[in-house]
């Protein structure tokens, strides 16, 4: 089972995994169930580096016939994980910024690599109130968690379908920690509960790193804090590549 870890007043998954020998039997016809046990019965025994892209999302694909849980998602990630080598045709690098490279989308995942060179960060920004799942298949990447305390226009979060308007000029976040994620298994969520943080790989001497990424739902748009100015607005999400092409 997942093991579930509270640090600071934010709350974070961690999940080790023991790396156990599975291998996928999925059919096309949806789960007869509705549990994470269902799936995993119909999951046999080889060794995880075998799984392809095609089968982790098939596997995926079989959580939505039931309501989406951070708990389930783990679960399915406990089990069933992709290695670099499967990745290798999402893998693009940029030296000017990392690169967000779509591997599957549809109403209820987005699944994505992200490809860091080295110093390279995302800014502390949300989730638009959606569940993350991130995992690295190459290198370390450090996550820094934060807290909303208050800003100078909170009836900007008074909206239908986004976690906030943004476009406060005075926004007061408190930084709680930060979590290391390295391409052993582990995996880092975001949630309701926690959900500003900002992502770099801090490594100079490493020449990247590559974390794959988990959407329900998929988010187009977030909150990206400066914390400078302690000003926020809302940012445009835009991939690098899709399905293994560069995007234009
Ligand atoms: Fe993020």
């Amino acid at each position: 089972m997942p093991i579930l870890a509270s640090e600071g007043s934010g709350i974070f998954l961690l999940k080790s995994v023991g790396w156990p020998y599975y291998r996928h039997r999925f059919s096309r016809r949806p789960w007869a169930g509705d549990s994470c046990g269902v799936i995993m019965a119909e999951i046999a025994e080889t060794h995880p580096l075998r799984t392809s892209v095609a089968d982790f999302v098939e596997g995926l694909r079989t959580l939505e016939s039931d309501v989406i849980t951070q708990a389930k998602v783990l679960e399915y990630l406990s089990q069933v994980q992709l290695a670099y080598d499967a990745l290798a045709s999402y893998v693009f690098w940029s030296d000017s910024y990392y690169t967000r490279n779509l591997i599957y989308r549809d109403e209820l995942f987005e699944v994505m690599t992200l490809c860091w060179r080295a110093e390279q960060k995302t800014p502390v920004h949300t989730h638009n109130g959606q569940l993350g799942w991130m995992s690295v298949v190459q290198g370390e990447v450090l996550t820094h968690q934060y807290r909303y305390v208050r800003c100078s226009n909170p009836e900007n979060q008074n909206v239908i379908g986004l976690d906030c308007l943004g476009g406060s000029h005075h926004v007061d976040l408190e930084r709680l920690n930060t979590v290391a994620c390295a391409d052993d298994g582990k995996v880092v969520t975001v949630d309701k509960l926690q959900t500003i943080h900002q992502i770099e790989n801090a490594d100079k001497a490493r020449a990247g790193c590559v974390s794959l990424h988990i959407y329900s739902k998929p988010i187009d748009s977030c909150v990206a804090f400066d914390l400078r100015s302690q000003r926020c607005g809302r940012r445009e999400l835009r991939y690098h590549s899709k399905m293994g092409v560069l995007a234009s």
